[in-house]
Order: structure tokens, then C-alpha cells, then sequence
């Protein structure tokens, strides 16, 4: 979801402006993904690397963050399934616990997934899915011959989640910026130079038709 800065800074307004505009967005998203029948939807909203940018921006999107929690709350109450992917311990104590509400309260909801990066780097999830396999051969829990690509995801943040289809970046950059690498390995690619605020259902949808006229060869032939 790229792009938020520019658009702002385009109308002459403060940067997070634009997250605002981008938070309302990607509610619309989600109900969008909704109606065309779209399984599992993910959001790249805050990276490892997000912290490092100034205090004030990182300021405003913890406090949209903490209002959108609420709104993700609402959204699970049509059987949508919230999974937060990344590690939650930075964040503080309020949002920490809104986040393990939402995800315990909606973890028997089948219908639409909605998975929110938040604090995500695809390296720290190997690394931390890495630590954790480590730990359970030292317990025993797991043996080194069988650890196999099918094992190993079980210890990634998505674990029982389907591998990504199509990966969409908005606002004209043409990298993957550490998002969900091993889960992308074989994703489809769209780049976009639309800005993440100016996302609308007609890009959606217009992405869907490009995918559907992709072929998939997943190595093969
Ligand atoms: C994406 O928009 C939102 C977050 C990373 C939180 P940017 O803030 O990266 O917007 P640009 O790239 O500066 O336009
Ligand atoms: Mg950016």
C-alpha cells in the first residue's frame, strides 16, 4: 500500500493526510475483496523497517492504527478471519492486546481472511520461524531429517494460509521491499503507478482481470 506521502504531498498536505486517506482505503479494500468472492486478502501496513522514520509519522500511524483496530474489529464481525503477521512486541500494550482480541475473537471465522502486516519483514519471519524450528530440535519436538518446506511454513507467521497468487504494489516502485518473500516466491507481480489513496474496486478489479490472463507454470511447462 505505497504511496501515501506523495499523494499528500501532491495536495500540499502533511504526510499523514495521506496515511489517513490510505487507512480509510484499505477498509474500502477489504469490502471490495468481499464482493468479488476474494478468499484471503493481505495488507503490507507497517514494515520492521517503518520504525526508522521519523518520530512524528511513526507517532500518527500508531494512533490511526490504534483507531483502525477498532474498525478491524468490526469487520470481523462478518465472519472475517483477522490474522496479524509480524511480530507484536514493539508495539505498546494497548494495541498489543487489541490485536490478540481481535485475531482470538475471529479465529473460528471462515469467510473472508484478512491478513494485516504490522511490524513485518519477510526476513524476520524466516529468521524468527528459524529460531523457533531450532528450539524444538533442541527439545526433541522436532528431528533435522524432517524439516522440509511443508514443516517449515508451519512455523512462518501464515502458517495454514494458502501461498500468495498475485502481489500488487501501488505508486510506481518496482520492488518487493521484503514483503512475504517466501510466501511470494511464485506469485504474480503488478505494479501499478497508481498511489496507494487513489486505490479504487475499478484498479481491483482490473487487476483480477490481468491475473486471470496470466498463466501459471510454477516451474513447469
Ligand atoms: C505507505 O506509504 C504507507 C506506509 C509505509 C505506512 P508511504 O508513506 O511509503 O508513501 P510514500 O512512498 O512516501 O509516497
Ligand atoms: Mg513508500
Amino acid at each position: 500500500m505505497d504511496g501515501n506521502g506523495r499523494w499528500a504531498k501532491k495536495r500540499g498536505m502533511p504526510r499523514k493526510m495521506g496515511h489517513s486517506k490510505g487507512a480509510e482505503v484499505f477498509k474500502r479494500t477489504v469490502e471490495d475483496c468481499r464482493e468479488l468472492g476474494i478468499k484471503y486478502c493481505s495488507f503490507y501496513a507497517f514494515s520492521t523497517e517503518n520504525w526508522q522514520r521519523p518520530k512524528d509519522e511513526v507517532d500518527a500511524l500508531m494512533k490511526l492504527l490504534d483507531s483502525y483496530l477498532d474498525d478491524i474489529q468490526t469487520m470481523a464481525r462478518k465472519n472475517t478471519k483477522i490474522i496479524f503477521l509480524g511480530d507484536k512486541a514493539p508495539f505498546e500494550e494497548n494495541l498489543r492486546l487489541k490485536m490478540i482480541e481481535t485475531e482470538r475473537g475471529s479465529a473460528e471465522n471462515n469467510g473472508l481472511h484478512v491478513l494485516i502486516a504490522l511490524n513485518y519483514g519477510g526476513r524476520d519471519e524466516i529468521i524468527h520461524a528459524l529460531r523457533n524450528i531450532a528450539e524444538d530440535i533442541k527439545n526433541g519436538a522436532v528431528n533435522t531429517d524432517e524439516l522440509d518446506e511443508q514443516l517449515f511454513e508451519k512455523y512462518l507467521y501464515t502458517k495454514d494460509i494458502p501461498p500468495l497468487d498475485l502481489i500488487i504494489r501501488t505508486s510506481g516502485e518496482q520492488r518487493i521491499s521484503n514483503f512475504m518473500i517466501w510466501q511470494g516466491a511464485y506469485a504474480e507481480l503488478l505494479f501499478t503507478d497508481v498511489l496507494w489513496p487513489d486505490f479504487t474496486k475499478k484498479h481491483l478489479m482490473a487487476a483480477c482481470v490481468e491475473y486471470a490472463g496470466r498463466t501459471r507454470r510454477f516451474g513447469g511447462v
